[in-house]
């Protein structure tokens, strides 16, 4: 059996002041969303153990397949300047013509395979927050979300 691990937050006074800066550097980004195909606009922060913040946010593009998501952006760009920074916690947010949506948005299955990769090299489990404005979804590792993923280096176990 598979159960699933996950605290939901209703009361925003719960969270730390890191947490809570966390996410608002992930609302803040939702301003360089570029979606005019989907009007859909995502944020993204990626906090790092030296205590940098990574921001992203989704890029569209005419040429559909090619735009990327706002946590592939944050997380790739914290890999390419940070390389060897474990990442301790991972903030997204999205928001409509209404507004920032009332239920939390989910990473899709294609940002989950690389958080995956990043907390492999990590070498620790980091948490992501899932950002509405009627509750907070908080996950403490990638592994919840990804279960049974794929590895390249699946003789390594993971701490
Ligand atoms: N999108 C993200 O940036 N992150 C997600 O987790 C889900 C989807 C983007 C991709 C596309 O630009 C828009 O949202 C609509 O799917």
């Amino acid at each position: 059996m598979l159960t699933i691990d996950y605290t939901e937050i209703v009361d925003t006074n719960q969270l730390q002041d890191w947490e809570k800066s966390l996410i608002a550097q992930a609302k803040m980004a939702l301003e360089g969303s570029y979606s005019p195909y989907s009007h859909f606009r995502v944020g993204a922060a990626v906090l790092l153990e030296n205590g940098t913040i990574i921001t992203g946010s989704n890029q569209e593009n005419g040429a559909y397949p090619s735009g990327l998501c706002a946590e592939r952006v944050a997380l790739f760009y914290a890999g390419a300047k940070y390389p060897n920074v474990p990442i301790k916690a991972l903030a997204v947010v999205a928001s409509n013509e209404k507004g920032i949506t009332s239920n939390p948005v989910s990473p899709c299955g294609a940002c989950r395979q690389v958080m995956m990769e990043y907390q492999m090299i990590s070498g620790k489990p980091y948490s992501i927050y899932m950002v509405g404005t009627g509750k907070i979804i908080k996950i403490d590792d990638v592994r919840i979300l990804l279960p049974f993923s794929f590895t390249n280096v699946s003789d390594v176990d993971q701490k």
